[in-house]
Parts: C-alpha cells; sequence; structure tokens
C-alpha cells in the first residue's frame, strides 16, 4: 500500500498553480458529448475521476481526443447523439462522474449500468435516483447504493424538486435529465451548492432561470459545441492555502484559481480565524471567475463555522481541521453531516487521524470539534480518502515529530502531482510503497 513519510515542521514559499477543477472538467466532458460539433477544453484535469468520465463518455459513442497536456476535443453527437455501452461503466472513486451521469442516462433510449471502486460502492445513490424516477426515469440501486442499473428511457416529464440535501451533484444530475424532459425542471435548493453546471450549460446555449435559490431548465432543441478553458481547482488550492496559514514567514501566492463563489467558503472560514489572505488578479475564464491568492502569515484563532459555509466549502473541511489543529482555542463545526458520505467518512477518519498525531477531536452527529495546539506527530490512515492524505501531509508543516500518511493512492483521482508541487514549496515529503 502506498504510503507517505513527511518530516516535522518547515516553511511554505514561494508561490504554485494547482491542476484543473475537478467538477468543471467532469462537465464539460458530459456537456461536450451531448453539444453538437466539437468542444475544445483546455486545463482539463488529468486525474484519475475525470479519465474515468473521459471513458465513460468513449464508451458512449462519443469521440473524444487528447491532443496535449489537459487538451481536450470532444466531438459531440448532439442530444441525442449517445449510443449503448457494451460493459458497465466505471467510475472508478468518482461520485460527481456517477451521479451526474445517472441524470444524463436516465434520458436515454438504452440500458446501462454504473459501478465504481469499493468506496463508491458504498455511497448513497437514492437521493439521485429517487427524483429522477419522478420524473419517469427506470433507474434501480441496490439498497440504496451501486450498481445503478438505469433502462431505457420512457419519456421523462421536468417536475419541481425541492432538495432534503445541499447537493450540487443531485442539482446537476436533474438538470442534466431535465434537458431531456418534456417540459421544464426546477431544482429548489436547499442551501447554496456550487453552480458549475448552472453556468456552462448557458455557454453551451441552454437558456437556465436562477432565482431565489431555485434553478429551472428548459428544454433546448440543441446544445452548441463550446470552448471551455478549466481554471485551477479551488479544492486543491485549499490545501496550499492552509499550508500557508500555518508555515509561510513571508507571503505566498496559489495562482489562477478559481475563485466561484459558491466554492470559496474556506477562505471566509479562515479570516475569520484571522487569516490574511488577498485575492489579487480578478478575471474570468470563460463563465467562471478566478484570481491569484495570496497568503500572508498570521496567527490562527479557533471560531464556530457558520453553517450556511459549509455547502460553500464541503471538500475543504479536511484541510480545514488541519487549520483548526493549528489554530488557538477550540473550533466547532456543526450542520456537516454530509461529509460522512464523501470518499470516506470524513468525520470519524479525520477525528481518528487528528488523535493519532496528537490532536483533541470530538465527532458529533453532524460536525467535530477541534481543539487547537501542538501536533506531536504519528501515523494516520487516510482511508483511501485522497483530501484526508492531503491534509495530514500539510499537517506536518507544524509537527513535532514526523506524520505518516497510509493508503495514498487514490491522492491522484483528483490532484495528481500533489506529491511534487507540495516538495518544491517545502514540504518534506517522501513517497513509499
Ligand atoms: C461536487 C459536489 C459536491 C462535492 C464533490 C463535487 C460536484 O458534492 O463534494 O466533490 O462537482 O458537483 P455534493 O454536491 O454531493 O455535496
Amino acid at each position: 500500500m502506498d504510503s507517505w513519510l513527511l518530516s516535522p515542521g518547515g516553511t511554505v514559499t514561494g508561490e504554485l498553480r494547482v491542476p484543473g477543477d475537478k467538477s468543471i472538467s467532469h462537465r464539460a466532458l458530459m456537456l461536450g458529448s451531448i453539444a453538437e460539433g466539437p468542444s475544445h477544453v483546455s486545463g482539463l484535469l488529468e486525474g484519475e475521476d475525470c479519465l474515468a468520465t473521459l471513458r465513460a463518455m468513449r464508451h458512449l459513442g462519443i469521440e473524444v481526443r487528447r491532443p496535449g497536456p489537459g487538451e481536450v476535443i470532444v466531438n459531440g453527437g448532439g442530444l441525442t447523439g449517445l449510443s449503448a455501452p457494451a460493459t458497465a461503466l466505471d467510475m472508478g472513486n468518482a461520485g460527481t462522474a456517477m451521479r451526474l451521469l445517472m441524470g444524463l442516462l436516465s434520458a436515454q433510449p438504452f440500458d446501462s449500468e454504473l459501478i465504481g471502486d469499493e468506496s463508491l460502492m458504498r455511497r448513497p445513490m437514492e437521493r439521485v435516483a429517487a427524483p429522477l424516477r419522478e420524473m419517469g426515469a427506470e433507474i434501480e440501486t441496490l439498497e440504496g447504493r451501486p450498481p445503478v442499473r438505469i433502462g431505457a428511457c420512457p419519456g421523462l416529464n421536468g417536475i419541481r424538486y425541492a432538495m432534503p440535501v445541499a447537493s450540487a451533484q443531485v442539482k446537476s444530475a436533474l438538470l442534466l435529465a431535465g434537458l431531456y424532459a418534456k417540459n421544464p425542471t426546477t431544482v429548489v435548493e436547499a442551501a447554496i451548492t456550487r453552480d458549475h453546471t448552472e453556468r456552462m450549460l448557458r455557454g453551451f446555449g441552454c437558456e437556465i432561470g436562477t432565482r431565489n435559490g431555485e434553478v429551472t431548465v428548459r428544454p433546448p432543441t440543441r446544445l452548441r459545441g463550446a470552448r471551455i478553458e478549466v481554471p485551477g481547482d479551488f479544492s486543491s488550492a485549499a490545501f496550499f492555502i492552509v499550508a500557508a496559514c500555518i508555515a509561510a514567514k513571508a507571503a505566498f501566492t496559489v495562482r489562477d484559481v478559481g475563485v466561484n463563489p459558491t466554492r470559496t467558503g474556506l477562505l471566509e472560514m479562515l479570516a475569520m480565524m484571522g487569516a490574511d489572505i488577498r485575492l489579487w488578479n480578478h478575471r474570468s475564464c470563460g463563465a467562471e471567475p478566478v484570481a491569484d491568492i495570496e497568503i500572508r502569515p498570521s496567527r490562527l484563532t479557533g471560531i464556530r463555522v457558520p453553517e450556511r459555509l459549509v455547502p460553500l466549502a464541503i471538500d475543504e473541511f479536511p484541510a480545514f481541521f488541519v487549520a483548526a489543529a493549528c489554530a488557538e482555542g477550540e473550533t466547532l463545526v456543526t450542520g456537516a453531516a454530509e461529509l460522512r458520505v464523501k470518499e470516506s467518512d470524513r468525520l470519524a477518519v479525520m477525528a481518528r487521524g487528528l488523535a493519532a498525531i496528537g490532536v483533541q477531536a470530538e465527532v458529533l452527529d453532524d460536525g467535530l470539534r477541534v481543539e487547537g495546539g501542538r501536533i506531536a506527530g504519528g501515523g494516520v490512515d487516510s482511508a483511501g480518502d485522497h483530501r484526508i492524505a492531503m491534509a495530514f501531509a500539510v499537517a506536518s508543516l507544524r509537527s513535532d515529530g514526523p506524520i505518516e500518511v497510509r493508503d495514498t493512492a487514490n491522492v491522484a483521482t483528483s490532484f495528481p502531482g500533489f506529491q511534487q508541487l507540495a516538495q518544491s514549496v517545502g514540504l518534506g515529503l517522501e513517497e513509499r510503497s
């Protein structure tokens, strides 16, 4: 099993760029496939999750060419251009890919099946399957989990659906199915979640209405192929933002990061803790806002995280809990039960890992209480969760002894090259297998 050995302490210096945004990359591949004509994507994240989506689109009969690193040309076949796959589609570790494809495949005139790795096969899929059935889809899960079997579509009706959970994946799956329905589909959000699907659909020429927490898609006659530049992934930048907050001696910059406000809750949380973070060089990357993020040294103090920020920072909690461990006093997160159904149970696995390196953390039903202080060091099991592995690598910057992180192979699902980038800015990371 792959692992990392991290030497304790150190300083983070310089600047870096992170790979492309995972959420946007999945969507570019899927929407490009059902648009008419070629879509040119640059900056695509070539991590395992997005490569699973790329392979799935090929299995669905779409030609996807890769002329260079991060460059992809998707030769879309239009809304009706997908064809029946010869095998079950294996989405690996990628929850986003599986859930969004459930929406897209529910509307196709052929049967399909979605499977994944051990972690994905344990994750809840009824949150997507149930509203899709309301639209008329034929869709089966195994006690709520994959494999997901989807029958040839008998025709979909648009619905108005009030989401019981704050989930961009559920919203996006319904919007994708809604492209094929007889009438408009409206999703009422439980809280604001990332809006990449809405932004990108508009770029492909689709009419999307957003008002008062409701999103409505009107079935288009066609989507037009588009040019998509994928910005750096804020969720990957998050590890280096926290690293700089806890271990920079001078200004540290992460360049060209997507700063869509539905993603940047972490910046608000860290600012509440006393972090000194500034955004420069604001610009647009297609439909998405981008900036350089500069972090200056500061002292962090524990906070109570406002629950409204939780969906806006949903993937950043592993990194945030490390910031909390380095802050003075207690940090309390509540309203975050969704963290239990990510690539791992992130509340339980983070609490165990923090305890293993000498940090007090109490798991609540829907959150975590972390007592900031010293980090001793020790051995941590990431439970195969990419973001947990990277968070504990960052923790080593403030630990007294070395930290061993076990089960690190899945870091390649979202952040290929993390190890080299981390080493280049000052982490003492050694790979072992
Ligand atoms: C994602 C949405 C989030 C996030 C995931 C990516 C997306 O999941 O955790 O990593 O691309 O739509 P939920 O919307 O289910 O919270």
